[in-house]
């Protein structure tokens, strides 16, 4: 069968990419621009500034993962950029950039759900197997999905307000540790010799819900006691601690989750899939129930287009198509482009 290659795009939120994928598993390039050094002094991503980058990015973005990979367009089987969900304006430099790529060679262009890229980027190392349970966990998402199949997503449970990777953000600001704050936490935890107890919210029994705003307030209600006091904040116990209880929630719903829908495999995606903590406490516990675990390597994580070309991959093979009317869309549904499952928003 002839190879498909797929030119990804990606600029939903801070990072400007491109990559082309070889048959929806192989990364032949992978080039991403981050923005983070612009943002940091903001302490979060200034959407305005966002769109600057990426309008100045893209086009060599483009270029360079086409150079890299050594792909004429005209040997490239489609286009596949991220559609949504994300910032409108950041979005649209993407979209637009790849309607043009797609017009100027005729190409077919398609439109890809961002998540449906985290869940993807497992696909470029180790695969993935169905069924199986993916936990989406990143700055915008906390989402537990079941895949029946290729293209198919029953969300089954998501946060009621914070991401958790939102919640870790804001905890990193409260202990004035730099954005993103993620691996900042993740890297005191594990210096830690103690931890600060917090809560847990399990929410209703059975539920695959989470919930982490009531976790992000006992933590800021602690450092400002503590700040009230003129007592020293031990941040790393801090640290510690928060993680602890989100890791503990999380690997719990998810291996429940495992078990109750009879999966061969979960996998995690997004930017909090990075998280050190948590990639041991899931391993560990899946291991224990004989269920396969699988977790792309720290730089497929975070947003990257290889797991947009990964995913577009999947939706090209099923006939799916954009066309040139395709917009940025903020809120954009996660619709399984494979029948079973529902919609996630
Ligand atoms: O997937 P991503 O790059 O962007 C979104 O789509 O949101 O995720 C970014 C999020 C940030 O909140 C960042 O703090 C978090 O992922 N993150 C981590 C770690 N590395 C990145 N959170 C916890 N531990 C980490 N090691
Ligand atoms: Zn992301």
């Amino acid at each position: 069968m002839k190879d498909i290659y797929i030119l990804g795009i990606e600029t939903s939120c801070d990072e400007t990419a491109a990559s082309v994928v070889r048959n929806g598993n192989e990364i032949i390039s992978n080039v991403v621009a981050s923005q983070i050094e612009s943002h940091k002094r903001f302490g979060g991503v200034v959407p305005e500034v966002a769109s600057r980058h990426h309008v100045e990015q893209i086009t060599l973005v483009i270029g360079e993962a086409l150079d890299e990979a050594g792909i004429r367009p005209d040997e490239l089987s489609a286009v596949a950029v991220t559609e949504g969900p994300g910032l409108v304006g950041a979005l649209l430099i993407g979209v637009n950039a790849a309607k043009a790529f797609a017009f100027a060679h005729s190409l077919p262009v398609i439109g890809v759900h961002h998540i449906a890229g985290h869940v993807y980027a497992n696909q470029l190392d180790g695969g993935m197997e169905y069924p199986l349970i993916a936990l989406i966990i990143s700055g915008g998402h906390t989402e537990l999905v079941h895949m029946e199949r290729d293209g198919s997503f029953r969300l089954i449970g998501e946060t009621r307000d914070d991401a958790a990777g939102e919640a870790y953000d804001k905890v990193a600001r409260v202990l004035g540790l730099p954005y993103p704050g993620g691996p900042h936490i993740d890297r005191l935890a594990h210096e830690a010799d103690g931890a600060v107890d917090f809560p847990r919210a399990w929410l209703e029994e059975g539920s695959y819900d989470f919930s982490f705003s009531g976790l992000k307030s006992a933590v800021i209600n602690h450092v400002h006691n503590a700040e009230q006091k003129g007592l020293p904040v031990d941040k790393a116990n801090v640290a510690a601690g928060f993680q602890q209880s989100v890791v503990e929630v999380v690997t719990t719903k998810t291996v429940r989750a495992a078990k109750e829908y009879g999966v061969h495999q979960v996998i995690a995606a997004g930017g909090v899939a990075a998280n050190r903590g948590l990639r041991a406490s899931l391993a560990e516990a899946l291991e224990a129930e004989g269920i396969a675990f699988h977790v792309p390597p720290l730089k497929l994580c975070t947003d990257n287009a290889a797991m947009i070309a990964a995913a577009g991959t999947s939706m090209y093979k099923a006939g799916v198509r954009g066309d040139l009317s395709m917009n940025g869309r903020p809120g954009m549904e996660l619709l399984s482009w494979s029948p079973s499952g529902n919609a996630i928003k």
